[in-house]
């Protein structure tokens, strides 16, 4: 029932906005997260047996809110049980004591929570401390999902009770991968002048899926390199040098 009303929700936001292509493209499913293929793989393997304190760590816009989402959909987490702190927002210990006490609140017959802590190297020390019984012994059917752009930054006690998962960067085929899935659902063709767009996209997105999508959209109606490398830079790598 909460997967018909998500899609229908979507559907009614497509119509009603243009939802961005990472947006609308963000993959779902374990088997459809491109790239950092051994740990996919591990966590396939150990499917349903996860651990219920996780840390997924990565640069920013390499899939970590993407993975955690992926997880709680994996465990069948229904999404009024799903939650995500925005640790950047909600860092303070009177708002973690709030999100632990109703952490131990039991859910309707025996169902998965999950709640994902965005950006929680955030917290504050306080927070992160009042993080450590719940996190080393959490209640039945709970998991917590820690994403951080800065685990250095998270206090060694609570990153130590944590499963680590550090994603990395894509590497350019992954990349290559991820647009042509999008320019397949959206029906655009590679004509010559985009392939080489795209090899300019690939060249600045470095290795980050959403910065690559983000390009994408914007460039992927230019009708040629110089085009699209004025529309970044304000220049194209033809114009004389000074
Ligand atoms: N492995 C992947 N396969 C396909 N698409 C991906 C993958 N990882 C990320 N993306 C795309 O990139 C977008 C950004 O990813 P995500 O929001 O998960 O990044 P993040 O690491 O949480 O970034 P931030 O640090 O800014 O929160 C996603 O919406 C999705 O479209
Ligand atoms: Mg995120």
């Amino acid at each position: 029932m909460w997967e018909t009303l998500e899609i229908r929700y979507i559907l009614y936001m497509k119509g009603k906005y243009n939802v961005p292509f990472h947006i609308d493209y963000r993959p779902a499913k374990l088997n459809e997260f491109i790239g950092n293929g051994e740990i996919i793989r591990d966590l396939q393997a150990k499917f349903p047996h996860w651990p219920q304190t996780i840390l997924i760590s990565a640069p920013s816009g390499c899939g970590k809110t993407t993975l955690a989402r992926i997880i709680s959909h994996e465990l069948k987490c229904a999404p009024m049980y799903m939650k995500e702190i925005d640790a950047a927002q909600d860092r303070g210990i009177d708002a973690i004591r709030t999100i632990i006490k109703e952490s131990y609140s039991r859910p309707l017959m025996g169902a998965v929570k999950v709640i994902i802590f965005d950006e929680c190297h955030m917290l504050t020390p306080e927070a992160m401390n009042a993080l450590l019984k719940i996190s080393e012994e959490p209640p039945p059917k709970t998991y917590f999902i820690f994403c951080s752009t800065a685990p250095e930054k998270i206090l060694p006690t609570l990153r130590n009770r944590c499963f680590k998962i550090k994603l990395s960067n894509l590497s350019d085929r992954e990349i290559s991968l991820i647009i042509k899935n999008v320019a397949d659902k959206e029906v655009i063709e590679f004509t010559e002048p985009l392939k080489q767009i795209c090899r300019f996209i690939l060249s600045e997105a470095k290795g980050v899926p959403r910065e690559a999508l983000l390009l994408f959209e914007s460039l992927k109606d230019c009708t040629n390199l110089e085009e699209a490398q004025t529309k970044i830079h304000g220049f194209t790598d033809n114009d004389p040098k000074i």
